[in-house]
Protein backbone atom coordinates (compact mmCIF):
# COMPACT_ATOMS: atom_id res chain seq x y z
CA UNK A 1 0.00 0.00 0.00
CA UNK A 2 1.15 3.32 -0.81
CA UNK A 3 1.20 5.98 2.23
CA UNK A 4 -1.09 8.85 2.57
CA UNK A 5 0.89 12.03 1.65
CA UNK A 6 -1.01 15.54 2.85
CA UNK A 7 -0.12 17.91 0.40
CA UNK A 8 -1.87 20.96 1.55
CA UNK A 9 0.40 19.87 5.02
CA UNK A 10 3.45 19.77 3.32
CA UNK A 11 6.42 22.32 3.92
CA UNK A 12 6.11 22.67 -0.17
CA UNK A 13 2.54 23.57 -0.43
CA UNK A 14 2.80 27.14 1.24
CA UNK A 15 5.65 27.92 -0.62
CA UNK A 16 4.27 26.81 -3.94
CA UNK A 17 1.58 29.35 -2.71
CA UNK A 18 3.54 31.77 -2.06
CA UNK A 19 5.16 31.32 -6.09
CA UNK A 20 2.27 31.23 -7.69
CA UNK A 21 0.64 34.68 -6.55
CA UNK A 22 4.57 35.87 -8.05
CA UNK A 23 6.25 33.65 -10.15
CA UNK A 24 3.07 32.26 -11.32
CA UNK A 25 1.75 35.72 -12.75
CA UNK A 26 5.23 36.36 -14.78
CA UNK A 27 5.87 35.96 -18.12
CA UNK A 28 7.61 33.31 -19.84
CA UNK A 29 9.05 35.61 -22.46
CA UNK A 30 10.50 37.80 -19.25
CA UNK A 31 11.84 34.12 -17.58
CA UNK A 32 13.77 33.99 -20.78
CA UNK A 33 14.72 37.19 -20.94
CA UNK A 34 16.43 36.66 -17.17
CA UNK A 35 17.81 33.53 -18.65
CA UNK A 36 18.00 33.17 -22.44
CA UNK A 37 20.01 30.08 -21.83
CA UNK A 38 16.38 28.24 -20.36
CA UNK A 39 15.94 25.78 -22.97
CA UNK A 40 19.03 24.12 -22.14
CA UNK A 41 18.18 23.83 -18.59
CA UNK A 42 14.50 22.80 -19.13
CA UNK A 43 15.02 20.11 -21.60
CA UNK A 44 15.79 16.80 -21.40
CA UNK A 45 15.83 13.51 -23.41
CA UNK A 46 16.23 10.04 -23.89
CA UNK A 47 16.43 7.30 -26.67
CA UNK A 48 14.80 9.77 -29.37
CA UNK A 49 12.21 11.36 -27.03
CA UNK A 50 12.66 15.01 -26.15
CA UNK A 51 10.91 16.88 -23.75
CA UNK A 52 11.32 21.09 -23.45
CA UNK A 53 9.41 22.28 -20.63
CA UNK A 54 10.89 25.58 -20.86
CA UNK A 55 7.71 26.90 -22.28
CA UNK A 56 5.51 26.33 -18.90
CA UNK A 57 5.10 29.67 -16.68
CA UNK A 58 7.38 28.03 -14.05
CA UNK A 59 10.55 29.85 -12.60
CA UNK A 60 13.89 27.75 -11.14
CA UNK A 61 12.51 28.34 -7.53
CA UNK A 62 9.51 27.18 -9.06
CA UNK A 63 10.70 24.21 -10.78
CA UNK A 64 12.78 23.52 -7.35
CA UNK A 65 9.90 23.70 -4.88
CA UNK A 66 8.28 21.29 -6.98
CA UNK A 67 11.13 18.68 -6.75
CA UNK A 68 10.93 19.31 -3.36
CA UNK A 69 7.28 18.41 -3.45
CA UNK A 70 8.07 15.22 -4.54
CA UNK A 71 10.41 14.85 -2.31
CA UNK A 72 8.53 15.40 0.78
CA UNK A 73 5.77 13.02 -0.95
CA UNK A 74 8.55 10.39 -0.72
CA UNK A 75 8.12 9.80 -4.71
CA UNK A 76 11.02 7.29 -5.21
CA UNK A 77 10.00 4.78 -2.26
CA UNK A 78 6.37 5.09 -4.25
CA UNK A 79 8.37 4.38 -7.53
CA UNK A 80 9.57 1.51 -5.95
CA UNK A 81 6.54 0.30 -4.81
CA UNK A 82 4.25 0.11 -7.38
CA UNK A 83 7.42 -2.06 -9.31
CA UNK A 84 8.21 -4.51 -6.21
CA UNK A 85 4.63 -5.49 -6.95
CA UNK A 86 3.01 -4.52 -3.46
CA UNK A 87 -0.68 -3.98 -3.90
CA UNK A 88 -0.81 -0.37 -4.64
CA UNK A 89 -4.26 -0.50 -5.93
CA UNK A 90 -5.55 -0.54 -2.70
CA UNK A 91 -9.20 -0.48 -3.10
CA UNK A 92 -9.06 -3.60 -5.37
CA UNK A 93 -6.09 -5.27 -2.94
CA UNK A 94 -4.13 -5.67 -6.31
CA UNK A 95 -0.53 -4.81 -7.47
CA UNK A 96 -0.14 -2.74 -10.50
CA UNK A 97 2.42 -4.65 -12.86
CA UNK A 98 1.82 -3.68 -16.33
CA UNK A 99 5.69 -2.76 -16.63
CA UNK A 100 5.87 -6.35 -16.76
CA UNK A 101 3.93 -7.13 -19.57
CA UNK A 102 6.72 -5.28 -21.26
CA UNK A 103 9.99 -6.86 -19.19
CA UNK A 104 12.40 -8.77 -21.10
CA UNK A 105 13.86 -12.28 -20.00
CA UNK A 106 16.41 -12.21 -16.85
CA UNK A 107 14.00 -9.56 -15.39
CA UNK A 108 11.84 -9.94 -12.10
CA UNK A 109 8.63 -8.90 -11.32
CA UNK A 110 7.01 -10.98 -8.22
CA UNK A 111 3.16 -10.66 -6.48
CA UNK A 112 2.99 -12.37 -3.44
CA UNK A 113 6.47 -13.08 -3.90
CA UNK A 114 6.02 -15.13 -7.07
CA UNK A 115 7.88 -14.01 -10.29
CA UNK A 116 5.08 -13.42 -12.66
CA UNK A 117 7.55 -13.49 -15.35
CA UNK A 118 7.62 -17.17 -17.05
CA UNK A 119 3.75 -16.82 -17.04
CA UNK A 120 4.35 -13.51 -18.93
CA UNK A 121 6.88 -14.53 -21.55
CA UNK A 122 4.73 -18.03 -22.06
CA UNK A 123 1.69 -15.89 -23.14
CA UNK A 124 4.16 -13.75 -25.04
CA UNK A 125 4.86 -16.04 -27.02
CA UNK A 126 1.82 -18.10 -27.55
CA UNK A 127 -0.03 -14.74 -28.54
CA UNK A 128 2.83 -13.35 -30.64
CA UNK A 129 3.06 -16.84 -32.66
CA UNK A 130 -0.90 -16.68 -33.11
CA UNK A 131 -0.66 -13.50 -34.50
CA UNK A 132 2.01 -14.11 -36.90
CA UNK A 133 -0.13 -17.33 -37.95
CA UNK A 134 -2.96 -15.09 -39.10
CA UNK A 135 -0.93 -12.64 -40.74
CA UNK A 136 0.05 -15.92 -42.71
CA UNK A 137 -3.05 -17.33 -43.33
CA UNK A 138 -4.15 -15.89 -46.81
CA UNK A 139 -7.85 -16.92 -45.42
CA UNK A 140 -8.00 -13.85 -43.39
CA UNK A 141 -8.26 -10.65 -44.76
CA UNK A 142 -9.98 -8.80 -41.25
CA UNK A 143 -9.30 -8.56 -38.16
CA UNK A 144 -11.94 -7.17 -35.64
CA UNK A 145 -11.36 -6.22 -32.23
CA UNK A 146 -14.18 -6.16 -30.54
CA UNK A 147 -13.72 -4.50 -26.55
CA UNK A 148 -14.25 -0.82 -24.99
CA UNK A 149 -12.06 1.10 -23.33
CA UNK A 150 -8.81 -0.49 -22.23
CA UNK A 151 -9.51 -3.23 -24.62
CA UNK A 152 -10.13 -0.81 -27.61
CA UNK A 153 -8.66 2.45 -26.83
CA UNK A 154 -5.23 1.38 -26.28
CA UNK A 155 -4.99 -1.23 -29.31
CA UNK A 156 -6.96 1.21 -31.89
CA UNK A 157 -4.56 4.08 -30.66
CA UNK A 158 -1.50 2.30 -31.64
CA UNK A 159 -2.77 0.15 -34.53
CA UNK A 160 -3.48 3.35 -35.88
CA UNK A 161 -0.28 4.80 -34.82
CA UNK A 162 1.58 2.31 -36.44
CA UNK A 163 -0.03 2.32 -39.79
CA UNK A 164 3.28 2.49 -41.85
CA UNK A 165 4.43 -0.56 -40.06
CA UNK A 166 1.51 -2.76 -41.70
CA UNK A 167 3.51 -4.73 -44.12
CA UNK A 168 0.93 -6.73 -45.68
CA UNK A 169 -1.39 -9.13 -43.09
CA UNK A 170 -5.39 -8.49 -42.76
CA UNK A 171 -6.50 -5.01 -42.11
CA UNK A 172 -7.26 -4.62 -38.43
CA UNK A 173 -10.96 -3.26 -37.18
CA UNK A 174 -12.37 -2.05 -33.79
CA UNK A 175 -15.97 -2.41 -32.52
CA UNK A 176 -16.74 -0.64 -29.21
CA UNK A 177 -19.62 1.22 -28.87
CA UNK A 178 -23.13 -1.20 -27.75
CA UNK A 179 -24.62 1.29 -30.25
CA UNK A 180 -25.10 -1.72 -33.26
CA UNK A 181 -24.38 1.04 -36.10
CA UNK A 182 -20.45 0.86 -35.07
CA UNK A 183 -21.09 -3.63 -35.33
CA UNK A 184 -22.90 -2.53 -38.72
CA UNK A 185 -20.40 0.05 -40.14
CA UNK A 186 -17.30 -2.18 -39.53
CA UNK A 187 -19.41 -5.92 -41.12
CA UNK A 188 -20.55 -3.78 -43.76
CA UNK A 189 -18.53 -5.27 -46.61
CA UNK A 190 -16.34 -7.85 -44.63
CA UNK A 191 -17.04 -11.49 -45.32
CA UNK A 192 -17.69 -14.12 -42.97
CA UNK A 193 -14.82 -16.51 -44.23
CA UNK A 194 -11.99 -14.11 -44.35
CA UNK A 195 -12.56 -12.37 -40.69
CA UNK A 196 -11.25 -13.30 -37.31
CA UNK A 197 -12.60 -11.60 -34.22
CA UNK A 198 -11.07 -10.97 -31.41
CA UNK A 199 -13.11 -10.80 -27.99
CA UNK A 200 -11.15 -8.79 -25.62
CA UNK A 201 -12.45 -7.91 -21.90
CA UNK A 202 -10.67 -8.12 -18.96
CA UNK A 203 -14.00 -9.51 -17.19
CA UNK A 204 -15.66 -11.32 -20.26
CA UNK A 205 -18.85 -9.38 -18.64
CA UNK A 206 -18.81 -5.89 -19.71
CA UNK A 207 -22.30 -5.25 -21.70
CA UNK A 208 -21.09 -3.33 -24.90
CA UNK A 209 -17.86 -6.00 -25.66
CA UNK A 210 -20.52 -9.36 -24.90
CA UNK A 211 -23.79 -7.33 -27.17
CA UNK A 212 -21.03 -6.96 -29.65
CA UNK A 213 -19.47 -10.11 -29.42
CA UNK A 214 -22.75 -12.07 -29.65
CA UNK A 215 -24.02 -10.21 -32.48
CA UNK A 216 -20.97 -10.77 -34.31
CA UNK A 217 -21.10 -14.63 -33.68
CA UNK A 218 -24.88 -14.55 -35.22
CA UNK A 219 -23.47 -13.21 -38.21
CA UNK A 220 -20.62 -16.01 -38.39
CA UNK A 221 -22.81 -19.05 -37.88
CA UNK A 222 -25.95 -17.33 -39.58
CA UNK A 223 -23.28 -17.55 -42.87
CA UNK A 224 -20.54 -20.42 -41.56
CA UNK A 225 -22.58 -22.53 -39.33
CA UNK A 226 -21.78 -22.96 -35.56
CA UNK A 227 -18.75 -24.89 -35.96
CA UNK A 228 -16.88 -21.60 -37.57
CA UNK A 229 -16.91 -20.16 -34.06
CA UNK A 230 -13.70 -22.11 -32.77
CA UNK A 231 -11.94 -20.93 -36.13
CA UNK A 232 -13.01 -17.58 -36.65
CA UNK A 233 -12.87 -16.37 -33.10
CA UNK A 234 -10.09 -15.63 -30.31
CA UNK A 235 -10.52 -14.21 -26.82
CA UNK A 236 -8.62 -12.25 -24.46
CA UNK A 237 -9.43 -11.88 -20.71
CA UNK A 238 -9.03 -12.97 -17.15
CA UNK A 239 -12.37 -14.75 -16.93
CA UNK A 240 -11.34 -17.95 -19.00
CA UNK A 241 -13.81 -19.49 -18.36
CA UNK A 242 -16.41 -17.09 -19.73
CA UNK A 243 -14.64 -17.04 -23.05
CA UNK A 244 -15.04 -20.53 -23.06
CA UNK A 245 -18.39 -20.68 -22.60
CA UNK A 246 -19.32 -18.22 -24.74
CA UNK A 247 -17.72 -20.98 -27.73
CA UNK A 248 -13.76 -19.73 -28.05
CA UNK A 249 -11.06 -22.40 -28.28
CA UNK A 250 -9.12 -22.57 -25.33
CA UNK A 251 -5.86 -22.55 -28.05
CA UNK A 252 -6.96 -19.17 -29.08
CA UNK A 253 -7.80 -17.70 -26.19
CA UNK A 254 -5.40 -15.88 -23.99
CA UNK A 255 -5.39 -14.89 -20.58
CA UNK A 256 -3.64 -12.32 -18.30
CA UNK A 257 -3.65 -11.23 -14.58
CA UNK A 258 -6.03 -8.94 -12.51
CA UNK A 259 -2.54 -7.02 -11.64
CA UNK A 260 -2.50 -5.48 -15.23
CA UNK A 261 -5.64 -2.53 -15.21
CA UNK A 262 -7.45 -2.19 -18.18
CA UNK A 263 -6.03 0.80 -19.64
CA UNK A 264 -3.10 -0.57 -18.83
CA UNK A 265 -3.34 -3.57 -20.81
CA UNK A 266 -2.03 -2.82 -24.46
CA UNK A 267 1.32 -4.22 -23.85
CA UNK A 268 0.19 -7.89 -23.02
CA UNK A 269 -2.37 -10.34 -24.80
CA UNK A 270 -4.55 -7.07 -25.30
CA UNK A 271 -2.63 -5.85 -27.73
CA UNK A 272 -3.05 -9.38 -30.20
CA UNK A 273 -4.58 -6.83 -32.88
CA UNK A 274 -1.97 -4.36 -32.96
CA UNK A 275 0.43 -7.95 -33.34
CA UNK A 276 -1.86 -8.66 -35.70
CA UNK A 277 -1.39 -5.95 -38.02
CA UNK A 278 2.34 -4.81 -37.22
CA UNK A 279 3.96 -8.52 -36.64
CA UNK A 280 5.46 -9.90 -33.59
CA UNK A 281 8.70 -7.85 -34.77
CA UNK A 282 7.47 -4.56 -34.54
CA UNK A 283 5.15 -5.85 -31.21
CA UNK A 284 8.40 -6.60 -29.43
CA UNK A 285 9.88 -3.21 -30.28
CA UNK A 286 6.90 -1.72 -28.92
CA UNK A 287 7.64 -3.25 -25.82
CA UNK A 288 11.12 -2.56 -26.06
CA UNK A 289 10.66 1.02 -26.11
CA UNK A 290 8.25 1.02 -23.38
CA UNK A 291 10.93 -0.89 -20.95
CA UNK A 292 13.14 1.90 -22.14
CA UNK A 293 11.05 4.18 -20.29
CA UNK A 294 10.15 1.89 -17.34
CA UNK A 295 14.34 2.27 -16.93
CA UNK A 296 14.18 5.90 -17.73
CA UNK A 297 11.42 6.25 -14.74
CA UNK A 298 13.20 4.35 -12.42
CA UNK A 299 17.20 5.49 -12.77
CA UNK A 300 17.52 8.50 -14.44
CA UNK A 301 18.14 11.64 -11.89
CA UNK A 302 14.82 13.73 -10.91
CA UNK A 303 15.94 16.77 -12.76
CA UNK A 304 16.05 14.99 -15.75
CA UNK A 305 13.23 12.40 -14.90
CA UNK A 306 10.85 13.19 -17.99
CA UNK A 307 7.46 11.43 -16.11
CA UNK A 308 8.74 13.35 -12.77
CA UNK A 309 8.86 16.73 -14.30
CA UNK A 310 6.07 16.20 -16.51
CA UNK A 311 3.42 14.96 -13.25
CA UNK A 312 5.57 18.18 -11.44
CA UNK A 313 4.49 20.79 -13.90
CA UNK A 314 0.67 19.57 -14.59
CA UNK A 315 0.35 19.71 -11.02
CA UNK A 316 1.89 23.36 -10.41
CA UNK A 317 -0.87 24.12 -13.73
CA UNK A 318 -3.73 22.43 -12.07
CA UNK A 319 -3.09 22.85 -8.45
CA UNK A 320 -1.29 26.28 -8.23
CA UNK A 321 -2.10 28.11 -11.41
CA UNK A 322 -5.87 26.73 -11.26
CA UNK A 323 -5.78 25.05 -14.89
CA UNK A 324 -8.52 22.60 -15.33
CA UNK A 325 -7.66 20.83 -18.14
CA UNK A 326 -4.91 19.57 -20.25
CA UNK A 327 -4.68 19.75 -24.15
CA UNK A 328 -2.93 16.99 -26.01
CA UNK A 329 -2.09 18.19 -29.44
CA UNK A 330 -0.34 15.52 -31.50
CA UNK A 331 1.19 17.00 -35.02
CA UNK A 332 1.21 13.54 -36.26
CA UNK A 333 -2.13 12.44 -38.20
CA UNK A 334 -1.28 8.71 -37.35
CA UNK A 335 -1.72 9.71 -33.68
CA UNK A 336 -5.08 11.05 -34.34
CA UNK A 337 -6.78 9.13 -31.14
CA UNK A 338 -3.73 9.56 -29.00
CA UNK A 339 -5.83 12.28 -27.07
CA UNK A 340 -9.11 9.56 -26.91
CA UNK A 341 -6.38 6.88 -25.47
CA UNK A 342 -4.87 9.35 -22.90
CA UNK A 343 -8.41 10.46 -21.93
CA UNK A 344 -9.28 6.91 -20.13
CA UNK A 345 -5.25 6.14 -19.19
CA UNK A 346 -5.24 9.78 -17.23
CA UNK A 347 -9.07 10.67 -16.03
CA UNK A 348 -9.99 7.40 -15.33
CA UNK A 349 -7.08 6.82 -13.28
CA UNK A 350 -6.90 10.42 -11.21
CA UNK A 351 -10.11 11.37 -11.81
CA UNK A 352 -10.99 10.74 -7.75
CA UNK A 353 -11.67 13.21 -5.01
CA UNK A 354 -11.69 10.43 -2.37
CA UNK A 355 -7.75 10.07 -0.54
CA UNK A 356 -5.83 7.36 0.01
CA UNK A 357 -6.69 7.84 3.26
CA UNK A 358 -10.67 7.20 2.78
CA UNK A 359 -11.17 11.14 3.12
CA UNK A 360 -12.00 13.86 0.87
CA UNK A 361 -8.81 15.13 -1.11
CA UNK A 362 -9.12 19.34 -0.81
CA UNK A 363 -7.16 19.97 -3.40
CA UNK A 364 -7.08 19.32 -7.16
CA UNK A 365 -6.92 16.10 -9.10
CA UNK A 366 -6.54 15.24 -12.58
CA UNK A 367 -7.15 17.55 -15.14
CA UNK A 368 -9.76 17.30 -17.80
CA UNK A 369 -7.66 15.72 -20.93
CA UNK A 370 -8.85 16.28 -24.88
CA UNK A 371 -7.27 17.39 -28.06
CA UNK A 372 -7.09 16.34 -31.19
CA UNK A 373 -4.66 15.70 -33.95
CA UNK A 374 -2.64 19.32 -35.25
CA UNK A 375 -3.12 20.90 -37.87
CA UNK A 376 -6.82 20.22 -37.74
CA UNK A 377 -7.44 21.24 -34.10
CA UNK A 378 -6.07 24.49 -35.38
CA UNK A 379 -9.01 25.30 -37.21
CA UNK A 380 -11.37 23.92 -34.54
CA UNK A 381 -10.59 24.61 -30.90
CA UNK A 382 -7.68 27.15 -31.37
CA UNK A 383 -9.05 30.34 -31.46
CA UNK A 384 -10.08 29.34 -27.58
CA UNK A 385 -6.89 28.20 -26.87
CA UNK A 386 -5.00 31.53 -27.84
CA UNK A 387 -7.82 33.97 -27.10
CA UNK A 388 -10.58 32.21 -24.45
CA UNK A 389 -10.91 33.51 -21.22
CA UNK A 390 -9.41 30.34 -19.94
CA UNK A 391 -6.07 28.97 -19.51
CA UNK A 392 -5.79 25.69 -21.16
CA UNK A 393 -1.39 23.91 -20.97
CA UNK A 394 -1.01 22.30 -24.12
CA UNK A 395 1.26 19.53 -24.78
CA UNK A 396 2.57 19.35 -28.24
CA UNK A 397 3.84 16.00 -29.63
CA UNK A 398 5.43 16.47 -32.89
CA UNK A 399 7.81 13.59 -34.73
CA UNK A 400 11.25 14.67 -36.49
CA UNK A 401 11.00 12.40 -39.33
CA UNK A 402 8.12 12.56 -42.48
CA UNK A 403 5.30 10.37 -41.36
CA UNK A 404 4.36 9.88 -45.27
CA UNK A 405 6.35 10.25 -48.31
CA UNK A 406 4.89 13.85 -48.92
CA UNK A 407 7.64 15.77 -47.46
CA UNK A 408 6.92 18.91 -48.12
CA UNK A 409 3.76 18.51 -45.86
CA UNK A 410 6.23 17.28 -43.28
CA UNK A 411 7.95 20.76 -43.40
CA UNK A 412 4.64 23.06 -42.92
CA UNK A 413 3.58 20.63 -40.14
CA UNK A 414 6.41 20.61 -38.28
CA UNK A 415 6.40 25.00 -38.96
CA UNK A 416 2.92 24.44 -37.52
CA UNK A 417 3.86 22.78 -34.27
CA UNK A 418 6.37 25.04 -33.69
CA UNK A 419 4.60 27.86 -34.86
CA UNK A 420 1.83 27.05 -32.09
CA UNK A 421 3.82 26.68 -28.95
CA UNK A 422 5.74 30.45 -29.56
CA UNK A 423 2.44 32.10 -30.25
CA UNK A 424 0.59 30.32 -27.09
CA UNK A 425 3.85 31.82 -25.27
CA UNK A 426 4.74 35.05 -26.79
CA UNK A 427 1.17 36.28 -27.55
CA UNK A 428 0.67 39.77 -29.71
CA UNK A 429 0.31 42.31 -27.78
CA UNK A 430 -1.87 45.44 -28.55
CA UNK A 431 1.21 48.38 -30.28
CA UNK A 432 2.74 45.56 -31.91
CA UNK A 433 -1.18 44.99 -34.17
CA UNK A 434 -1.74 48.63 -34.34
CA UNK A 435 1.67 49.45 -36.22
CA UNK A 436 0.78 46.59 -38.24
CA UNK A 437 -2.42 47.78 -38.62
CA UNK A 438 -1.27 51.06 -39.95
CA UNK A 439 1.08 49.93 -41.85
CA UNK A 440 -1.00 48.29 -44.24
CA UNK A 441 -3.02 51.61 -44.33
CA UNK A 442 -5.98 51.22 -42.24
CA UNK A 443 -8.00 54.10 -40.74
CA UNK A 444 -7.67 54.92 -37.32
CA UNK A 445 -11.60 54.33 -36.66
CA UNK A 446 -10.78 50.44 -38.29
CA UNK A 447 -7.90 50.48 -35.59
CA UNK A 448 -9.77 51.04 -32.85
CA UNK A 449 -12.78 49.11 -33.63
CA UNK A 450 -10.47 45.94 -34.69
CA UNK A 451 -7.29 46.23 -32.82
CA UNK A 452 -8.26 44.71 -29.22
CA UNK A 453 -9.53 41.92 -31.03
CA UNK A 454 -6.36 41.08 -33.04
CA UNK A 455 -4.42 41.23 -29.75
CA UNK A 456 -2.77 37.53 -27.79
CA UNK A 457 -2.63 38.06 -24.34
CA UNK A 458 0.31 35.11 -24.65
CA UNK A 459 1.44 33.17 -21.82
CA UNK A 460 0.07 30.26 -22.14
CA UNK A 461 1.93 27.30 -21.39
CA UNK A 462 3.03 24.43 -22.90
CA UNK A 463 5.56 21.27 -23.33
CA UNK A 464 6.83 20.74 -26.45
CA UNK A 465 7.75 16.62 -27.03
CA UNK A 466 9.77 15.88 -30.31
CA UNK A 467 9.80 12.21 -31.21
CA UNK A 468 12.78 11.54 -33.50
CA UNK A 469 10.43 9.19 -35.80
CA UNK A 470 6.90 7.63 -35.32
CA UNK A 471 8.30 3.74 -34.85
CA UNK A 472 6.93 1.20 -32.90
CA UNK A 473 10.00 1.76 -30.37
CA UNK A 474 9.37 5.90 -29.57
CA UNK A 475 5.82 4.91 -29.60
CA UNK A 476 6.32 2.54 -26.54
CA UNK A 477 8.37 5.02 -24.98
CA UNK A 478 5.79 7.69 -25.35
CA UNK A 479 2.74 5.70 -24.36
CA UNK A 480 5.03 4.27 -21.06
CA UNK A 481 5.78 7.94 -20.08
CA UNK A 482 2.36 9.00 -20.01
CA UNK A 483 1.75 6.06 -18.16
CA UNK A 484 4.22 7.15 -15.34
CA UNK A 485 3.21 10.98 -15.28
CA UNK A 486 -0.41 9.67 -14.20
CA UNK A 487 1.40 7.55 -11.45
CA UNK A 488 3.34 10.20 -10.20
CA UNK A 489 0.22 12.33 -10.09
CA UNK A 490 -1.68 10.24 -8.34
CA UNK A 491 0.75 9.34 -5.86
CA UNK A 492 1.50 13.09 -4.56
CA UNK A 493 -2.43 13.67 -5.04
CA UNK A 494 -2.98 11.02 -2.63
CA UNK A 495 -5.57 8.83 -5.02
CA UNK A 496 -5.95 5.68 -5.44
CA UNK A 497 -5.30 5.95 -9.60
CA UNK A 498 -5.85 2.39 -10.23
CA UNK A 499 -9.19 1.69 -9.27
CA UNK A 500 -12.29 3.26 -11.46
CA UNK A 501 -15.29 3.00 -9.13
CA UNK A 502 -16.82 6.10 -10.89
CA UNK A 503 -18.00 4.15 -13.43
CA UNK A 504 -19.93 1.74 -11.93
CA UNK A 505 -23.42 3.77 -10.81
CA UNK A 506 -24.01 4.64 -14.38
CA UNK A 507 -23.72 0.84 -15.28
CA UNK A 508 -26.03 -0.77 -12.82
CA UNK A 509 -28.51 1.85 -13.56
CA UNK A 510 -28.46 1.30 -16.69
CA UNK A 511 -28.73 -2.71 -16.17
CA UNK A 512 -31.86 -1.73 -13.57
CA UNK A 513 -33.70 0.25 -16.61
CA UNK A 514 -33.23 -2.35 -19.11
CA UNK A 515 -34.51 -4.80 -16.28
CA UNK A 516 -37.40 -2.81 -15.53
CA UNK A 517 -38.28 -2.27 -19.39
CA UNK A 518 -38.11 -6.17 -19.69
CA UNK A 519 -41.54 -6.34 -17.30
CA UNK A 520 -39.07 -6.30 -14.16
CA UNK A 521 -40.92 -4.24 -11.00
CA UNK A 522 -40.07 -0.35 -11.28
CA UNK A 523 -37.36 0.86 -8.96
CA UNK A 524 -37.77 4.33 -7.60
CA UNK A 525 -36.39 7.37 -10.22
CA UNK A 526 -36.33 10.67 -9.82
CA UNK A 527 -39.10 12.27 -12.00
CA UNK A 528 -36.84 13.03 -15.12
CA UNK A 529 -35.72 9.89 -15.21
CA UNK A 530 -39.04 8.39 -14.68
CA UNK A 531 -40.28 10.75 -17.49
CA UNK A 532 -37.85 9.91 -20.03
CA UNK A 533 -37.98 5.92 -19.33
CA UNK A 534 -41.78 6.37 -20.64
CA UNK A 535 -41.43 8.68 -23.48
CA UNK A 536 -38.74 6.34 -24.90
CA UNK A 537 -41.05 3.38 -24.46
CA UNK A 538 -43.71 5.34 -25.71
CA UNK A 539 -46.13 3.87 -29.32
O1 LIG B 1 -14.94 1.84 -18.31
C1 LIG B 1 -14.80 0.96 -17.28
C2 LIG B 1 -13.96 -0.23 -17.64
O2 LIG B 1 -13.99 -1.09 -16.55
C3 LIG B 1 -12.54 0.14 -18.03
O3 LIG B 1 -11.71 0.32 -16.94
C4 LIG B 1 -12.16 -1.00 -18.88
O4 LIG B 1 -11.04 -0.74 -19.65
C5 LIG B 1 -13.44 -1.19 -19.69
O5 LIG B 1 -14.47 -0.92 -18.76
C6 LIG B 1 -13.62 -2.52 -20.34
O6 LIG B 1 -13.61 -3.56 -19.41
P1 LIG B 1 -13.38 -5.05 -19.86
O7 LIG B 1 -12.03 -5.14 -20.47
O8 LIG B 1 -13.51 -5.86 -18.61
O9 LIG B 1 -14.45 -5.41 -20.87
Amino acid sequence: MLKSFHLKASKSHQRLLDLAKTDGHRSVTDFFKEEPSRYHSMHAETNGLMMDWSKQRISKATMETLHELASEARWQEGRDALFSGCAINQTEGRAVLHMALRAEPGDTFKVDGEDVMPAVLEVRKAMLAFADQVRSNVEIHNVVNIGIGGSDLGPLMVTKALRRFHDGGPSIHFVSNVDGAHLEAVLDGLSPKNTLFIVVSKTFTTQETMANAMAAKAWLVDALGTEAVRSHFAAVSTNLSAAGEFGIDEQRTFGFSDWVGGRYSLWGPVGLSIACGVGSGNFKALLKGARAMDVHFQQAPDRENLPLISALTGIWSREYLGFETQVVLPYAQDLDRFPAYLQQADMESNGKSTGRDGKPVPHATGAVVWGEAGTNGQHAFYQLLHQGTSIHPADIIAVKSPMSLHLEHHEKLLANAIAQAEALMVGRRSDQVIAEMQQKGASPSEIEAVSPHRVFAGNRPSTFFLLDQLDPETLGMLIAFYEHRIFVQGLIWNICSYDQWGVELGKNLANQILKEWNGESPAPHDPSTNALMQRMKQE
